[in-house]
């Protein structure tokens, strides 16, 4: 009941004051929409902030979209384990620069007077909510290694069955709890949209992005009397200049440190171990169950905890079959459909029977089955994968 309110309703009614309340606010108080309105890059710290966090979220944000428009493409680009490598590194270093932007931003709201007077408790709910976010999203890309490669099969199915208002939570509640927060953080920000100085967003002032900051005549007078011209600027700038660069080198560093280990001594690609997936005693005869689980994995040479899904089905009979959750066209998520009682494929529109024979579409054979023994009603399966887009099972 809970996770239907977290992740059914409240994405929905996120969405609805998202849309509804901007649209308000935009006929009520058109010019709040501008970015000037939260006094952009005025001074120095609002650009140490402003611009890691505008390019790190907007690169992260891009990250999280592509997949949901053409997940495909994103299984196509993390078949490689250089680009594993690629995307996992860069995540990481995104997610840092991101983490140093809103932390710039906080502080400058907390220790600035003129930022602080004009800072509303709304902005303090929404800086406390994108901290949280880009938090939670760093812990996950530690603890959670290669989260652009199973962020396609867990969070992106959930997010698309919600838009094609078919929602199907079940690809999201078995997750660990940190997961289930960034997922659910994501929708209140999304709702604290039209409340808050998010609106910017609409006006998309990209110039920021490459616009050196500026600098107040009248305020540099002020605060600077008796002082040599710029001589106290460029010193504070040669040490925020400094403290930056430390703070990304010994990061970049931290970062590097498992990946130097698996060039050094690679992981040796061992053979497929059992993994446990859950208990199976409450699963109904004909009614699928989508199951999550962790398993320690071995990808691009490095150890690591990766989360999987399975659908398992149990037969009329008692029997049980377990599949792999990748459409074997070309690599979706495919969900069952409990009106129709098939396996449907959102991606290019494959059609399977519970027992996993084609009905439908262009998927070149059956659902691929994986292996699995049970004990004491507790499931484990081997996680294997398989070639997609040819008829025959070629395991990868
Ligand atoms: Fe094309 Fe499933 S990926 S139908």
């Amino acid at each position: 009941m809970a996770d239907g309110i977290y992740f059914v309703v409240f994405p929905y009614l996120a969405f609805f004051f998202a849309v509804f309340g901007g649209v308000y606010r935009f006929n009520a108080r058109r010019y709040t929409f501008s970015s000037s309105s939260s006094q952009l890059l005025e001074n120095r710290a609002l650009f140490w902030g402003s611009v890691p966090w505008h390019y790190g979220i907007i690169l992260i944000l891009l990250a999280h979209l592509i997949p949901i428009i053409h997940a495909p493409l994103w299984i196509w680009l993390h078949r490689e384990p250089l680009r594993m490598f690629f995307f996992e590194l860069a995540g990481a270093a995104l997610g840092f620069l991101t983490l140093l932007g809103i932390f710039v931003l906080i502080a400058r709201r907390i220790f600035n007077p003129g930022a602080r007077a004009v800072t509303t408790a709304m902005d303090w709910v929404l800086l406390a909510a994108l901290a949280l976010q880009v938090l939670a999203g760093f812990y996950i890309t530690f603890f959670y290694r290669w989260g652009s490669a199973w962020y396609v099969y867990t969070a992106v199915p959930w997010l698309r069955s919600l838009v094609s208002l078919n929602p199907h939570m079940e690809y999201i509640t078995p997750l660990p709890w940190v997961l289930r927060l960034h997922a659910v953080n994501a929708f209140v920000i999304i709702g604290l949209f039209p409340f808050t100085r998010l609106v910017h967003v609409v006006s998309v002032p990209f110039s920021y992005l490459w616009r050196p900051y500026q600098i107040d005549i009248g305020y540099k007078k002020s605060r600077e009397e008796g002082q040599p011209e710029g001589e106290g600027i460029s010193r504070r700038n040669f040490f925020l200049k400094a403290v930056i660069g430390t703070l990304s080198a010994v990061s970049g560093l931290i970062l590097l440190v498992p990946y130097i280990k698996a060039i050094i001594s690679p992981a040796p690609l061992k053979k497929t171990e059992w993994s446990k997936v859950g208990d199976i005693s409450s699963i109904m005869p004909q009614q699928p169950k989508a199951m999550n689980f962790e398993m320690e994995s071995v990808e691009a040479y490095m150890h690591h905890m990766a989360l999987r899904s399975v659908w398992v089905v149990k037969e009329s009979g008692g029997e049980l079959k377990v599949f792999s959750p990748i459409c074997p066209h070309l690599g979706c998520h495919y969900r069952w459909d409990p009106g129709t009682g098939h396996f449907e494929c959102p991606c290019h529109g494959s059609v399977f029977s519970i027992t996993g024979t084609v009905l439908g579409g262009p998927a070149p054979r059956p659902l691929d089955t994986l292996p699995f023994r049970i004990e004491n009603n507790i499931l484990y399966v081997k996680w294997e994968r398989f070639e997609v887009g040819i008829p025959q099972k070629v395991r990868i």
